[in-house]
């Protein structure tokens, strides 16, 4: 099982994540790290600190030259823009200059300082920002180097983004591979299909020229997934479960889709499920659809994974219409605004993405164990090698 942990607050000194279960003798290097956190950072739509927020990258703990100890393995990400922050954010007895108290609609601003008892929305704002994810793709670095050493590999790319979407032809819309994530990733929307960028792009446009924001929808696709990950046999070990509670805890995600789970509800079951077929030359069962998102029962049948995740339209807005109440006065008040993306669903399929690499690591070392890389490798070729009929 994989463990982890992050802290940090958006502008504080650092955000620090604690990856727990890693096998000794997977290589990991600052720079890998760093690059999917580059990734994050892509996406036509995004606010002027994408540009200047450069994440610095150090490993902190549990690798030793390139390689993992076995140990946890602690990463930091430093705040470039600290010295700008460090006294508003210290971490050292006094109070901030200055007080928000206009908690913003659509943010967690409000009911976390009902919950925890704060006059300053900011106390709430900056954990509860999607900073966090920095940290969370910091340790999907670590599962998708994992995963790779099983032959797997997890991408995303976005399908829908305000009302311009993929257009799907007779076999389904276009999908990238694994050989096809740097095109994508070219994308300024992170989209596989020209027309759809193109419709997106303008879309982004028009919303930011009214100072409006967007939603969308982003696609995980997961490679390589043998059989047999997550299990039916209770309910906190189904894999469908285990996927959609990581994505949907992803700020601003506010529905999760396995496979066509929303277009067959409407669908007779003649027409919603995968038939089983048997594979003569490769000696396996195998499925020509994707409905099923390549889970049956919470166990994955070795299809290929397909989960969507579903963005809200982005709670701050480049211009001040949403109302709300001063703590203080109890006035009404426009929306204040902390620093905004127009849409940020292309940075939300990356850490999708991630979410969902960490729950396949996590199962593919339940499933396999091992204390060293070789092990886990070994069990796992073993395995793949018995199902062989
Ligand atoms: C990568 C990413 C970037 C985000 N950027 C913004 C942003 O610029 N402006 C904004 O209002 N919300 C942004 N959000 C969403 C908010 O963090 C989120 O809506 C808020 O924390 C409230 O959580 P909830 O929508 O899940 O209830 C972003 C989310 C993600 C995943």
């Amino acid at each position: 099982m994989l463990r982890f942990l992050t802290a940090g607050e958006s502008h504080g000194r650092a955000l620090v994540v604690i990856v727990e279960g890693l096998p000794s003798g997977l290589p990991l290097v600052a720079e890998e790290v760093g690059g999917e956190l580059a990734r994050r950072r892509l996406g036509f739509g995004r606010g002027p600190r994408m540009r200047f927020e450069a994440d610095e990258v150090t490993l902190v703990g549990g690798v030793r030259h390139g390689r993992t100890l076995g140990s946890p393995v602690a990463i930091e990400i430093a705040n470039t823009e600290w010295p700008k922050w460090a006294e508003e954010m210290s971490p050292g007895p006094g109070r901030p200059s200055r007080v928000l108290t206009q908690p913003r609609p659509g943010h967690a601003d409000l009911a976390g300082m009902q919950k925890y008892a704060f006059d300053d929305a900011r106390d709430v704002l900056e954990r509860a920002s999607a900073r966090e994810t920095a940290a969370r793709v910091a340790a999907g670095a670590c599962a998708k180097a994992l995963l790779a050493k099983l032959g797997m590999a997890v991408l995303s790319h976005v399908v829908q983004i305000g009302d311009a979407r993929l257009s799907a032809g007779a076999s389904g819309w276009p999908r990238p591979g694994p050989e096809d994530l740097e095109r994508v990733d070219a994308s300024p929307v992170r989209c596989f299909d020209p027309c759809a960028e193109a419709a997106m792009v303008a879309e982004v446009k028009a919303a930011a020229k009214e100072g409006d924001s967007l939603g969308g929808v982003a696609e995980v696709l997961a490679y390589g997934v043998p059989v047999g990950l997550g299990s039916h046999v209770h309910w906190d070990r189904r894999l469908d479960g285990l996927m959609a509670q990581a994505v949907m805890s992803i700020q601003a995600v506010k529905a999760v889709e396995l496979g066509e789970g929303v277009r067959v509800a409407g669908k007779r079951g003649s027409e919603a499920h995968d038939a089983i077929r048997w594979d003569a030359g490769t000696g396996t069962y195998v499925r020509d659809t994707a409905r099923a998102g390549g889970v049956e029962g919470g166990i994955s049948t070795g299809s290929l994974v397909v989960v969507r995740a579903y963005m809200k339209p982005l709670a701050t807005l480049n211009r001040p219409i949403l109302s709300t109440v001063d703590v203080v006065t109890k006035q009404e008040a426009k929306s204040f605004k902390e620093r905004t993306d127009v849409t940020s669903v292309p940075a939300m399929g990356v850490v999708a993405e991630t979410m969902v690499a960490l729950v396949l690591a996590s199962e593919a070392l339940r499933k396999f164990g091992g204390d060293s890389l070789g092990e886990l490798v070994r069990n796992h070729g073993a395995y793949l090698a018995s199902l062989r009929g």
